[in-house]
């Protein structure tokens, strides 16, 4: 046994985790999709196509996947001649597929194939480890599907179905090694490679992201998930991390008029955030704080000791508040009445930062 395979399975889950394979691989003979990669039943498995098709579909579609894998087997259709071929035609080959390094990789694998091996894959997960580009998905789903190996496979469709299973609630990435332990009591000895196959279809048809067909379902009886009624909880993800934060100040400007204390007020540009808004000036928006930068007016300014935050789509804005009293013409913006700043119109945050310096300190 692995290290990684000494973790715990989860305490939830199947009440009885052997009978997931029979009952998966029962509707996977009657509802397989037909792959050009795949063998018929009866047949046995090209361990060159299977390995091809699992690295091109790593980050790529079944769609997109499907005529460029046709094409590519009749060009190359043995480890030998893919050996034998340029690596600017490879690389020309891959065009469109994206993350070039796999068919880099590809190309470096048959050659080690080709001169190490006697031009066949090593049988093994084990063994297959060792050659580029095999990872641990790749080198458990190509001993599994090619060589029946019991390779316990994880792709993004097999984390799905088992983390609803076994209602992992543990956001990925952590659930992983939890992931890991349970779909190693539910793979079968036999039949290794059609087990993980029809995980993968079962994910990419009935178990779906959204709305699964658990009505469907070969292991709705299983389902740890459907059984606490909420399958789309899982898997649980990781809150994003933080949006970045720029920074500004704000200059609450103000002058005596003839009705009371008035505040500086400008508009927005037009064009973006806020664009043509009524809004406190503020300087530019920065990486760093840009202190005094961008201030309407050349007096004492005095920084409030608090700030206010908003959170935008892209970027998290915190201004600091300086006020300072207007000596003097200002060349910008109108005067307002404090007493009715309500009635300006004034976007949240200038709305909050407003709060702020009249008393109500709600920034944060
Ligand atoms: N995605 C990755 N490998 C697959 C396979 N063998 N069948 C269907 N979808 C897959």
């Amino acid at each position: 046994m692995d290290a990684k395979d000494s973790i715990a399975p989860p305490a939830d889950g199947p009440a009885d985790p052997r009978a997931v394979a029979p009952a998966l691989l029962d509707w996977y003979d009657r509802h397989r999709r037909d792959l050009p990669w795949r063998a018929r039943p009866g047949e046995m498995p090209d361990p060159y196509r299977v390995w091809l098709s699992e690295v091109m579909l790593q980050q790529t579609t079944v769609a997109t996947v499907r005529p460029r894998f046709t094409a590519w087997v009749q060009r190359w259709p043995t480890f030998a001649d893919l050996a034998a071929a340029d690596e600017a035609d490879v690389m020309a080959a891959w065009a469109g597929l994206g993350y070039y390094a796999r068919a880099r990789n590809l190309l470096a694998a048959a050659r080690v194939i080709a001169a190490n091996h006697n031009g066949r894959l090593p049988e093994t997960e084990v063994v297959l480890r060792r050659l580029p580009g095999f990872g641990a998905y790749t080198a458990a789903a190509v001993a599994a599907i090619a060589f029946g190996e019991r390779a316990v496979v994880v792709d993004a469709n097999v984390e799905r179905v088992v983390t609803r299973l076994f209602a992992i609630s543990t956001p990925l990435p952590n659930a992983r090694p939890a992931i890991r332990a349970a779909t190693n009591t539910i793979t079968p000895n036999a039949r290794a490679g059609d087990f993980a196959q029809a995980m993968m279809d079962l994910g990419q048809a009935v178990c779906t992201v959204r709305r699964p067909q658990c009505l469907l379902c070969p292991l709705v009886a299983h389902c740890a998930a459907h059984a606490r009624g909420e399958p789309e909880r899982y898997p649980a993800k990781k809150p994003k991390p933080d949006r970045p934060h720029r920074h500004g100040t704000i200059f609450w400007l103000t002058r005596e008029g003839a009705n009371g204390s008035e505040v500086l007020l400008v508009r927005r540009p037009d064009r973006g955030l806020l664009g043509g808004m009524r809004a406190l000036p503020t300087g530019p928006w920065e990486q760093d704080p840009p202190g005094l930068a961008g201030a309407p007016a050349d007096t004492c300014w005095r920084a409030l000791n608090t700030q206010v935050s908003h959170g935008f789509t892209h970027f998290t804005l915190d201004l600091a508040l300086v006020t300072g009293e207007a000596h003097g013409t200002v060349q910008i913006g109108e005067w307002w009445p404090v007493a009715s700043l309500g009635e300006a119109g004034l976007p949240t945050v200038f709305a909050k930062a407003a709060r702020a310096v009249m008393g109500g300190v709600e920034a944060g």
